[in-house]
């Protein structure tokens, strides 16, 4: 078997000529998903936003505290408050709105290591909405239809770093009706609403622009992955986390030559991607984490490892097409299953990787770009358009229930 292996791997990174010429020399290809031919949409003219100004202790004061903030991968809750002040699809007057966005920064809150804490996220949120519920008209027409929350923590608006007690505490009460933008994505999952938006996590788009090799550098390794297999800490036997897909990932391979996976993260780590065919993007603390952005940018297929997994802006990117998914107690055959890809599959992929337009959709740049991630979500809230009837309340009709909740969450914050 391992021969057998050996061969393949060797004749598709190494090739001779052309099949070598064929990896370096990729054309692209148009990307469409089920939303249709969509990532290239230009969101002005189609939908308008209203930024309700609350007081800095939600957001601005909570980032000059900890600046770090800015960088983790989380941050899209601040870059998207910052795109949004100057868009074009802002309207000041919210008569005209079809979308309103409370600028909430709930997970600026970080130990003293940089780990977001959402303890007091549930406390922070219910006093911005009862802020915008008595100080506005708008939320109690439709008691947060037509609002959205950017929620980028683990398990988004469920506002708790432990899969159980996540699903134990729920979404959120008051954020039950609004639309949630967050990166958790699972299917069936208490934390993921329909309707709700994913996205990707943050990952710093100038420091990996600026690491790019050249194109046509050949990619010798055949599976990478740098990262955690273990939570040492808190589960040592590897049982429950990220569901024991990265500890069966590491007692398989490690020692196999075709897989470059180790815990150090090396210097070269950027550039080693690019050295790449394949990444391996097992879940994680959340289900999936920067390494999926990343394999994306530098164009090494990622192997999503993570069941009923929601990628992010799933219904503009095909990620069926793009990505190996490899179902968890999958993970023993994951060599075979990664050389019994046919190598005009892999160049497929590849092709569909070098879009610029598929990278830009995973990046929160500085300044924005047409079809980056903050178009993508705009997109993502103009496809929800026109709200539906259900969405605005009769007079006097109360859905949401003020006291419900875990009863810490009622304290003011
Ligand atoms: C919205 O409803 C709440 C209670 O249901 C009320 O306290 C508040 O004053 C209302 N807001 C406005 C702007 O009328
Ligand atoms: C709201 O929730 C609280 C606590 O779960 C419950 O006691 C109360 O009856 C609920 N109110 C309504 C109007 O359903």
């Amino acid at each position: 078997m391992r021969v057998c292996l050996w061969v393949f791997v060797v004749v598709i990174v190494f090739g001779s000529g052309d099949g070598k010429h064929a990896y370096q020399r990729l054309r692209t290809e148009r990307i469409s998903g089920s939303a249709g031919d969509v990532l290239e949409d230009d969101p002005v003219g189609r939908l308008k936003v209203y930024v309700y100004e609350l007081p800095s202790k939600y957001n601005k004061k909570l980032l000059q505290k900890d600046p770090r903030c800015l960088t983790h991968m989380f941050a899209a809750e601040i870059f998207m408050h910052r795109f949004l002040l100057s868009s074009p699809v802002r309207t000041l007057n919210p008569d005209e709105a079809d979308w309103f966005y409370a600028p909430i920064y709930p997970t600026c809150d970080l130990t003293p290591t940089g780990l977001p804490l959402p303890f007091k996220s549930p406390r922070m949120m219910r006093s911005a909405v009862q802020l915008i519920s008595s100080n506005w008209p708008y939320w109690n027409r439709t008691e947060g239809s037509d609002h959205f929350f950017v929620v980028p923590h683990d398990f988004g608006a469920c506002f708790h770093y432990q899969e159980e007690k996540a699903i134990e505490r729920g979404i959120l009460p008051l954020l039950q009706r609004a639309t949630l933008v967050q990166t958790f994505g699972q299917r069936n999952h208490v934390c993921l609403n329909e309707g709700s938006i994913t996205i990707p996590p943050y990952a710093p788009p100038q420091k990996m622009q600026a690491r790019q090799i050249p194109l046509d550098t050949p990619r010798s390794i055949f599976v990478y992955f740098r990262g955690l297999f273990y939570d040492v800490n808190n589960d040592p036997e590897g049982g429950y986390y990220a569901r024991g897909a990265r500890a069966a990932v590491w007692e398989n391979f490690k020692n196999n030559p075709l897989f470059d996976i180790s815990t150090d993260h090396p210097a070269t780590y950027y550039e080693d991607m690019q050295r790449a065919i394949f990444c391996l993007c097992p879940l994680g603390w959340a289900p999936w984490s920067p390494r999926l952005v990343e394999a994306v940018v530098f164009g090494c297929i990622p192997v999503i490892i993570a069941d009923d997994i929601v990628l992010p802006f799933a219904d503009a990117i095909p990620w069926e097409e793009i990505g190996v998914f490899v179902a968890e107690e999958d993970v023993p055959d994951l060599d075979t299953i990664l050389t019994s890809i046919p190598s005009e599959v892999i160049l497929r992929k590849q092709r569909l990787l070098a879009n610029p337009s598929m990278k830009r959709a995973m990046l929160f740049p500085q300044p924005a770009q047409p079809g980056d991630a903050f178009h993508q979500i705009l997109n993502g809230l103009a496809r929800k358009l026109p709200h539906d009837r259900t969405a605005y309340l009769k007079p006097g009709q109360k859905v949401l229930n003020w006291t419900t909740g875990p009863v810490g969450d009622l304290k003011p914050w």
